[in-house]
């Protein structure tokens, strides 16, 4: 079975494309590596031992598109290509619904033109907003979201189902992910954020190894056991293999599908340092500052669903997830700049 992995050259595309060969799929990759560098795929083929087939094309290149789907006959597409930034979203909306939602909409109809009507699609947990209630099922209600991104997904799952809904010859499973960090094993292919990271676990790895100084913890007043936010991270890796898992359920032909990926276990911020402060020795300065605009309180998943339908759990615990974003940072500390 042959998987066309748009945004493979990213974060979770990389990881996802490591597991996909290890378990016998044939790969292709589209990524116009507008977010990532063409060494994580070179990386990726050192710990494969495999080619990755690579287009650099964007997904709102429509006949970039036609001619990709007309070579290479894919039997389904894992759709990661897409902006992740939720700052830079609130400050640049119409490129965000532009790549996010045009690109997904012209990438879906070149699908269907080539008869290509399996879809796995990145969504997130942000849909769920403040959640309704924790731990997060599927049958929580979707919420408002705080900024474009976020809108990006919750919009897209809505169009996905509304084609699948019309169509039913379509299978679309929509991942929503919590909070992936870690890195391979190999320490080769990991999170390579440009300028100042947004994320958690990027900041307290730069601070680690020495490009920071401290780090900011946003808020320490929340309704949590030490009044910082609390998150559900799960490691890329396992995130990585729920999406070989989900590919079963289009093999099945299972239709619509949702599902959480997450460990269904919540960290605090302070949690999380102090479990990196354990797993790799080195201690990480912080300053508490004030919250940050749009953050909610505590997210994690329940992850029975996923368990039950996919035969999928994470694997790695919070101490193998600090342990591999070190390794990544600190054999790699400008990322896949050399
Ligand atoms: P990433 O930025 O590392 O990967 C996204 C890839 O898509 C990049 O390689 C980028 O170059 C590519 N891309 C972007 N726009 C494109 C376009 N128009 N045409 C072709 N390629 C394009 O991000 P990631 O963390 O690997 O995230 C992958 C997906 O998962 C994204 O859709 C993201 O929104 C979603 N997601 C990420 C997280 C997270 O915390 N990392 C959480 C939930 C969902
Ligand atoms: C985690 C916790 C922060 C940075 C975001 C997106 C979400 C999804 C994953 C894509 C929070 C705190 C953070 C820092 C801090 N992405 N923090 N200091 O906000 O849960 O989710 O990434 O879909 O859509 O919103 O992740 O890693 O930014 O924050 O104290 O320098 O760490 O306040 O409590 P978040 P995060």
């Amino acid at each position: 079975m042959k998987i066309l992995v748009t945004g493979g050259a990213g974060f979770i595309g990389s990881h996802t494309v490591v597991e996909l060969q290890e378990a016998g799929y044939d790969v292709v990759v589209l990524d116009n590596l507008c977010n990532s560098s063409m060494k994580s795929l070179e990386r990726v083929e050192k710990i494969t031992g495999k080619k990755v087939p690579f287009y650099r094309a964007d997904i709102l290149d429509r006949a970039a598109l036609d001619r990709i789907f007309e070579a290479e006959k894919a039997d389904a597409v894992i759709h990661f290509a897409g902006l992740k930034a939720v700052g830079e979203s609130v400050e640049k909306p119409w490129e965000y619904y532009e790549n996010n939602i045009a690109g997904t909409l012209t990438l879906v109809d070149v699908m269907k033109k080539h008869g290509v009507k399996n879809i796995i699609f990145s969504s997130s947990a942000t849909v769920y907003g403040n959640p309704a209630f924790i731990p997060i099922t599927e049958e929580c209600p979707k919420g408002q979201c705080t900024n474009p991104y976020g809108w990006t997904k919750s919009m897209l799952e809505q169009i996905l189902s509304d084609i699948q809904k019309a169509d039913s010859e379509w299978n679309v499973i929509l991942l929503r992910y919590f909070n992936p960090i870690g890195a391979h094993k190999s320490g080769t292919i990991g999170e390579n954020p440009s300028g100042i990271p947004n994320n958690l676990m990027p900041y307290i790895t730069q601070v680690a190894v020495g490009k920071r100084e401290r780090l900011g913890v946003f808020g320490n007043d929340y309704d949590t056991h030490d009044g910082t936010g609390v998150r559900d991270y799960i490691h890329v890796v396992d995130l990585a293999r729920g999406h070989v898992k989900a590919l079963d359920k289009i093999k099945e032909n299972a239709g619509l599908k949702i599902y959480n990926l997450g460990t269904g276990v919540g960290y605090s911020v302070l949690d999380l340092v102090k479990n990196f402060e354990e797993a790799t020795g080195v201690q990480i300065p912080y300053d508490i500052k004030p919250r940050r605009a749009g953050d909610i309180a505590t997210c994690y998943a329940d992850a029975q669903k996923a368990r039950e339908e996919l035969g999928w759990e994470a694997q790695y615990g919070i101490k193998e997830m600090c342990e591999d974003s070190w390794r990544w940072q600190k054999n790699n500390p400008n990322g896949y700049e050399e």
